[in-house]
């Protein structure tokens, strides 16, 4: 007889980052019961990572500034081939939901006339991203997190979900342990909403911590749900490069929106070398421009530091392969040299970067007030994932929503930074909103016993006392970080089809070693059994990211095939879709996106 303890909830939220605590928060408003399962403790999730600012037509630096402008960009940034309801709702949505957060408590950096200030970031036509500093994610995840406190909200910190419980096809629950002792534990709900955040983890380097093991979108697939344009994972293009014990951890946009520069090892600002055509007019050829935009000057070009990630990544990386690179294979990211130009240069990127400032001086030994930091891109985002209804943020499978990162559709093929804090408040927000009244319309459904008998005999079998132990027994960290270096090398930046054939090769071999996984021990805090159970999820979106890429044969925002280097304007309006089929094996399919509504149609064709 198996021994689990059961909670119950009209609502069960899994993931407690910006969007799970903003739809946990939306959910207990209307007097529901809300659970909130977090992997790790409350309060440590990647939405800290997103340092520089959330992206909201406030229009406070800029009046010329409003939705229309804000949708527009995202859709440029995205490459059009963005859910446009999903950038309509948010470009509207998302200057409340930032007033809403201040009301909340949440502190902001301010204009000379006290209103909440905002910065410029890459691919934002007007400063856009309001911040503290940059640590804007930690400032959004601490007032969520006391706000949420007081809603009635029950919090399960490190607990890991392993499947989703469904009657006939919906989803009425999840079945999961606590890290801790590793016991089991069944979730009751009537809604459930994902809001697990990426997959970061499935790549050698990256600025996700170890929860990122892309849970959500393997537990939304296994569960009959459609994964969306799986192949646009976004390289932020600076991540701190040595020493390697810090390798990927993220330095903020901020950098650049301050006035950093990126050069090679001739010194060179290598960016001015290759400005797409679809921002050339809006781009400044030459460094005093440049420089004048970061200042504020509202009739200056952005410089070509502020492209999108997609196009900075890739630039860097040339510079690497060409030899022009840093000594530890980066580039130089310098905010330095505005002591030129700004007699209180020191003391202004100590406020304004504070977290950079401490990060280099005590993991590198550098002050970047003095000297340049090495960069080069570092896995941060994944723009696919799960589809869902652009209003409601339902699946499509009955009761189980999703909300943030994993949710596919707002950022097309390349994310604009500080969208993913305004992502995060306006889906998070409605996904409550939506699974809530979900709840309401229907009962708890029926819990299948035998689903939670077998998949805790799934999970159980891996330790070597089941005196099942294969006879060539595998290590789970050792495929874990196989499939990551597999995954860097063949399913990166740059792709061809012959790597991504071996990829998927790869795939399958890591596949059958996963299966030959053992731990010692027993259930009580053994990270080893930890790491086994998310290679299924590290396995499943890996195997989906490579299927699409292969899928897609052209070169489109974060999906750059160098086989395939230009965009294919008759792929323009489909969408790669992922889904598991009757036998088991993984479908990928296109789908034409819907045409975009027409009076859109003519905010983008005006804002052109
Ligand atoms: O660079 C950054 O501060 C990251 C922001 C984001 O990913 O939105």
């Amino acid at each position: 007889m198996l021994n689990y303890e059961t909670h119950e909830y009209d609502v069960l939220v899994i993931g407690a980052g910006g969007a799970g605590l903003r739809a946990a928060i939306e959910a207990a408003a209307t007097r529901l019961s809300v659970g909130l399962v977090c992997k790790s403790l409350l309060g440590k999730a990647h939405t800290v990572m997103a340092e520089g600012g959330i992206a909201a037509a406030l229009a406070n630096v800029d009046q010329r500034d409003d939705w229309k402008v804000h949708f527009t960009d995202t859709m440029r940034g995205g490459q059009y081939v963005n859910n446009w309801r999903m950038a309509e709702l948010h470009a509207k949505e998302a200057p409340a939901c930032v007033r809403e957060l201040e009301a909340w408590g949440a502190l902001f950096d301010r204009t000379q006339d006290g209103r909440i200030l905002q910065r410029n970031f890459g691919g934002h036509k007007y400063p856009r991203l309001a911040h503290v500093g940059d640590r804007t994610g930690l400032e959004m995840i601490r007032t969520l997190q006391d706000h949420g406190i007081h809603q009635g909200i029950e919090v399960h910190m490190e607990c890991t979900v392993v499947t989703l419980l469904q009657d006939d096809g919906r989803v009425v629950g999840a079945f999961g342990y606590d890290r801790e002792r590793g016991r089991f534990r069944v979730f009751r709900a009537k809604a459930v909403i994902l809001a697990t955040g990426g997959v970061g983890r499935a790549y050698k380097i990256t600025s996700n911590s170890w929860e990122y093991t892309g849970d959500g979108h393997s537990l939304a697939y296994h569960a009959g749900a459609d994964l969306m344009d799986m192949e646009f994972v976004q390289f932020h293009p600076t991540g701190m490069v040595w020493p390697p014990s810090v390798r990927g951890i993220l330095v903020t946009e901020g950098v650049r929106g301050e006035g950093g520069v990126l050069r090679n090892r001739e010194g060179r600002r290598f960016m001015f070398d290759d400005i797409p055509e679809l921002y050339r007019n809006q781009t400044s050829d030459n460094e005093e421009e440049g420089w004048r935009y970061t200042q504020g000057d509202p009739d200056a070009r952005r410089p070509p530091e502020l492209l999108t990630r997609d196009h900075v990544a890739r630039c860097i990386v040339r510079e690497i392969k060409e030899g022009r690179g840093s000594p530890h294979d980066g580039v130089f990211l310098d905010i330095a040299w505005i002591k030129e130009r700004l007699p209180t240069a020191e003391d202004h990127i100590r406020r304004k970067l504070p977290s950079m400032y401490h990060q280099f001086k005590q993991l590198a030994g550098i002050d970047i007030t003095k000297e340049a930091m090495e960069v080069g891109p570092t896995t941060h985002y994944v723009m696919g994932g799960i589809r869902v209804d652009a209003d409601t943020q339902m699946s499509n499978v009955p009761g189980l929503f999703a909300a943030g990162e994993c949710a596919a559709g707002l950022h097309g093929a390349n994310r604009l930074g500080g969208n993913s804090l305004s992502d995060l408040l306006v889906f998070g927000k409605r996904a409550g909103r939506y699974a809530a009244e979900f709840a309401a319309e229907h009962g708890a459904g029926t819990i299948d016993e035998a689903q939670i008998e077998s998949t805790a005999t799934w999970a159980l079998r891996y330790f070597e006392s089941n005196g099942s132990a294969p006879t060539e027994a595998e290590n789970p960290y050792r495929v874990q970080a196989d499939l990551q270096d597999m995954m860097q090398d063949l399913v990166g930046i740059v792709r061809t089809e012959s790597d991504l054939r071996k990829g998927v090769e790869a795939l399958r071999d890591l596949a059958g070693r996963a299966q030959r996984v053992t731990v010692p021990g027993n259930r009580e805090y053994n990270a080893g059994w930890h790491t086994a159970l998310d290679l299924r999820h590290l396995l499943t979106v890996s195997e989906a990211i490579a299927l699409a890429a292969l899928e897609r044969k052209e070169s489109r925002g974060a999906h750059f095939r160098e086989d395939y280097p230009d965009k294919d304007e008759n792929e323009a309006r489909e969408n790669i879709i992922v889904r598991k089929g009757p036998d088991g094996e993984m479908q990928v399919t296109r789908e034409a996106l819907p045409a975009t509504r027409s009076d859109l149609q003519t905010v983008i064709e005006e804002m052109q």
